[in-house]
This record gives structure tokens, C-alpha cells and sequence, in this order.
């Protein structure tokens, strides 16, 4: 069962077949394997379901750690099961006083205009928080206002390609949003609401393989014809929490 409801993807009346979602989530950390990641597992905390969606916890950059402060009170305590993971790691740590859900609504560009953090907001992070980041991480943070309710993390309408390049869909953006991106990515990949709408976008790519939800076909042949490797995994009972691949991941940045 869906516990509680805090996106449009989520109803607490639909039914959720754990040991498939448990299975789906394991062949998602396999694959990650298989491509030679090395993945560190967050162990799942009692009381707090969405824990699964592990992008949310925080976002690093050279190993410097910008903690998440979560919107909903129903997800404030995973802040605190990340930050003991990343001091195990011996990784600086900075609480958040902006409320930010992490990798949920910021990403990481190297080798974009020298080093670029995009960064969004409208539904969960405060855009104060942005400013805080820019602070914490000492890199530029391009600001991008999303206005789709039903895309409600940065991570569900862009995901970066390889260290330079993004996919992204236009239309989860303001108009001036919109203009920023076409300036900054001119080559990105330009993906369609239904790209979006099936979680298409909210991938884990390595600058070939682009690991990516199974529903998301049209947007596996874009990417084909760009030259990636699409490598689908099924998560359909993820998505009933409203996340997909890249929500269950938490890139470290070391
Ligand atoms: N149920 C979670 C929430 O609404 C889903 C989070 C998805 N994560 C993500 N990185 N987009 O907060």
C-alpha cells in the first residue's frame, strides 16, 4: 500500500506488490553493477517508505556534501540516514537551513562551462536553497523554475547525458527556463512530454549506457539515434511512489 500521498503519482488507495517492487529495485542495483558501478547500499529505515527514493537525501560535489532538508515532515527523518552515511565516508557535511530535496532537484554538469550545477524548484526546494548550495559548493547554480505539478523534482524532466551534455523536457519548465536551457545545452537531447510522463528521463547515464525506465521506449530510440545505449530496467512499482531509476540513486561526487 501507498501510505501516504505528497505527488500526483502516488494514491493511497492503489495496491503495491512489494516483492515485486523489492525485485525490480534489486535488478536496477544489478545493472548498475554489471555496467562497473560501485553501489553502496542505504539501509531502509522503518517508518520511512520513501526511503527507497535515496536521490533525495543530499547532493555532493568533490566530495563536499550539501544536505537535504526535506518539504513533507513525512520524509525529514532520511536526512539524518544519509548525513551518518556520508560522515562514515569522512566526506564534509553541511546542514541545510533551505529546504532542498537534494539530488531530487539538483544535478551536476564537470565539464559544462567549467564545472555548472542545474538546480530546480516551484514544488519541493526553496529556491533560497540554491543560493545556499552555490555557498556550500562553490560552483555556479543556474536556477530553473519547474511548472508542472505532475513533474515535480528537477530529476523527473532533466538528467545529464555525460559531463557535459543533458536531456530534458521542455515543457516541465518556465518559458524563461526554457531560454536558459536552449542557450547553455544547444545540443542537448530533446525529449516529449510522454519521454517525461513515463519517467523516461529520470535516468542514470555514464556517458553511454543510459539506464533508463522500460515504459520509456520513445525515448530509448532518441537516445539510440544519439548514440547512447539505452539499458531499460522495469520499475512499474516504483513509479506508483512517483519516482523511477535516477530517484533511486544518489550519485556521490568524490
Ligand atoms: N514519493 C517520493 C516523494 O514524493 C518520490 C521521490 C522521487 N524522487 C526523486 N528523486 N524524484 O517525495
Amino acid at each position: 500500500m501507498v501510505e501516504y500521498a505528497i505527488n500526483p503519482w502516488m494514491d493511497t488507495n492503489a495496491p503495491v506488490d512489494t516483492e515485486l517492487a523489492v525485485k525490480q529495485w534489486e535488478g536496477l542495483r544489478e545493472t548498475l553493477v554489471r555496467l562497473g558501478h560501485t553501489v553502496h547500499v542505504l539501509l531502509p529505515e522503518i517508518g520511512l517508505p520513501d526511503m527507497v527514493y535515496a536521490a533525495n537525501g543530499a547532493f555532493s560535489v568533490d566530495g563536499v556534501v550539501y544536505g537535504a532538508k526535506f518539504k513533507y515532515p513525512q520524509r525529514a527523518a532520511e536526512a539524518a540516514a544519509h548525513r551518518r552515511f556520508y560522515e562514515t565516508l569522512g566526506w564534509r557535511y553541511h546542514l541545510a537551513s533551505e529546504t532542498n530535496e537534494g539530488e531530487g532537484d539538483f544535478t551536476y554538469l564537470p565539464a559544462a562551462h567549467g564545472g555548472l550545477i542545474l538546480a530546480g524548484h516551484g514544488f519541493r526546494t526553496e529556491v533560497a536553497a540554491h543560493a545556499e548550495a552555490q555557498e556550500v559548493l562553490g560552483r555556479p547554480v543556474i536556477s530553473l523554475r519547474l511548472t508542472d505539478p505532475r513533474i515535480y523534482h528537477l530529476d523527473v524532466a532533466l538528467q545529464p547525458l555525460d559531463d557535459a551534455n543533458i536531456a530534458y523536457y521542455p515543457g516541465a519548465f518556465s518559458e524563461s527556463a526554457q531560454k536558459v536551457l536552449a542557450q547553455l545545452f544547444p545540443d542537448a537531447v530533446v525529449a516529449t512530454e510522454e519521454d517525461a510522463l513515463t519517467f523516461g528521463l529520470n535516468l542514470v547515464s555514464d556517458g553511454r549506457n543510459v539506464v533508463l525506465n522500460s515504459e520509456a521506449t520513445g525515448l530509448a530510440a532518441s537516445l539510440r539515434s544519439a548514440g547512447y545505449v539505452p539499458v531499460p530496467v522495469e520499475l512499474s512499482e516504483l513509479k506508483k511512489g512517483g519516482g523511477s531509476v535516477k530517484c533511486c540513486v544518489a550519485e556521490l561526487r568524490g
